[in-house]
């Protein structure tokens, strides 16, 4: 099924001048970029984006961290894109993460992993808004289409 999911290339892989190589990853695998920005997310979003964690141990250090400088905001849209964008991240862990993942190769770290991606439908319906209008997301077509479907 064609799905959208919501990508952050998180402030270490702005900072570190990952977003080229973690947006190839995502393009050459045959998703389409549908939306794109690069933002400072406010306090208010994040613990919105968040909210799920809130209470746990690691929250409030996700929050300063995402909130402490630029990040890279997507929607990528294909066949099965949620569940293909968390395998092409890897396990959240860099330490855990095989290499030829995003986090396998980049990461070595439980907080500076590089990415996010919705973990389901109901989390990507949920994260897309808080970062675009519908406006803001566009539906086009390419050539190589054909190549990208799940038949
Ligand atoms: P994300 O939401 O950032 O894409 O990462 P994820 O789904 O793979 O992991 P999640 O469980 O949603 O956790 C969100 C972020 O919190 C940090 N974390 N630390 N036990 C810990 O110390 C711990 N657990 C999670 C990670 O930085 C993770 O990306
Ligand atoms: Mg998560």
């Amino acid at each position: 099924m064609v799905e959208r999911t919501l990508v952050l290339v998180k402030p270490d892989g702005v900072k570190r001048r990952l977003i080229g190589k973690v947006i190839n990853r995502f393009e050459e695998k045959g998703l389409k970029i549908v939306a794109l920005k690069m933002l400072v997310l406010s306090r208010q979003k994040a613990e919105h984006h968040y909210a799920v964690h809130k209470g746990k141990p690691f929250y409030e250090p996700l929050v300063s961290f995402i909130t402490s400088g630029p990040i890279v905001a997507m929607v990528l849209e294909g066949e099965s894109a949620i569940d293909v964008t968390r395998k092409l991240m890897g396990p959240t862990f860099g330490f855990d993460a095989p290499p030829g993942t995003i986090r396998g190769d980049f990461s070595l770290s439980r907080q500076f992993n590089i990415v996010h991606g919705s973990d389901s439908q109901k989390t990507a319906d949920y994260e897309i808004p808080i970062f675009f209008s519908k406006e803001e997301i566009l539906s086009y077509q390419t050539e190589d289409e054909k190549f990208f479907k799940s038949d």
